[in-house]
């Protein structure tokens, strides 16, 4: 069956974002995969990747229902060559790249003085340099179509600092920068370039927090409630679909936590 029939069939009558291919990585789980249920919602055709290859098959397989047009690609991002073989596989699938989030990422929290290089390395590696490998060859792809959504996400943390995160603050920080200057860089293409800084969301990561860390960290937010991954897929919805004149910015999702 071709793209251009599977579409036809697809069921999704409308949409923010119909027909768009977005690729999302650490898309398994969590964040990731609320941001791949929403954009199928709106009508995309979605690449689920993560570094686990039977979460990513098995998160594909749940989210391909109702004429859904997923595929899983597992890919490690924080290796060259597994990101040129999804990009590749994705482009010989679907023939281009309309959106990517660049999601996936990790903690190794530790204070300052504690901290090993190694987990230094291990959140720069994971959450930054990432960016870097998997941005590469899909803005190849977006150039040519004169058309792109890259969407990063940051961190509360990588905005204001956080004890115990200065490897963290530092990847989300970089990945904030990295997000400004590809705005720069691509606008002339009608490719654009938006972080979303999630604040306290309620996924795997945080929940191998303490009951008393996460006590003190709810005390600082407003809203006074964790987020939820579908809080943090519907600020990445607005960024790929409707926010069209949007580029260059930080949309902080954090229920009013700024410290
Ligand atoms: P999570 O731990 O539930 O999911 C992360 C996913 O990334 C997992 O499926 C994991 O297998 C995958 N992953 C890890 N290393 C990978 C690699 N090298 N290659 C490919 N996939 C890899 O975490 P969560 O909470 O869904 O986080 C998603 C993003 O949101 C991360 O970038 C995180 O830093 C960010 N974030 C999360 C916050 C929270 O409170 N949960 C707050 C602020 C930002």
């Amino acid at each position: 069956m071709t793209t251009e029939t599977q579409t036809k069939q697809s069921g999704n009558a409308g949409g923010k974002v119909k027909d768009q291919v977005a690729i999302i990585t650490g898309s398994g789980r969590g964040i990731g995969r609320a941001i791949a249920e929403v954009l199928l919602r709106e009508g995309a055709r979605v690449v689920i990747s993560d570094i686990n290859a039977e979460v990513t098959k098995q998160t594909a397989d749940e989210l391909n229902k109702d004429g859904a047009q997923v595929i899983g690609v597992p890919c490690n991002v924080t290796d060259s060559e597994s990101v040129e073989k999804m990009v590749t596989e994705v482009v010989a699938q679907w023939g281009r790249v309309d959106i990517l989030v660049n999601n996936a990422g990790i903690t190794r929290d530790n204070l300052f003085m504690r901290m090993s290089e190694e987990e230094w390395q291990a959140v720069i590696d994971t959450n930054l340099t990432s960016a870097f490998k998997v941005t590469k060859p899909v803005l190849k792809v977006m150039s040519k179509q004169r058309f792109g959504r890259i969407i990063n996400i940051a961190s509360t943390t990588g905005v204001h600092g956080n004890a115990g995160q200065v490897n963290y603050a530092a990847a989300k920080a970089g990945l904030i920068g990295f997000t400004k200057t590809l705005a720069l860089e691509y606008a002339s293409r009608g490719i654009t370039s938006n972080a979303v800084a999630p604040g306290f969301i309620d996924t795997a990561m945080t929940q191998k927090l303490s009951e008393e860390n996460i006590n003190k960290i709810l005390d600082k937010v407003p809203l006074g409630r964790m987020g939820s991954p579908d809080d943090i897929a519907q600020a990445v919805l607005y960024l790929a679909g409707p926010g069209s004149y949007v580029t260059g910015h930080v949309l902080e999702v954090n229920g009013g936590l700024y410290t």
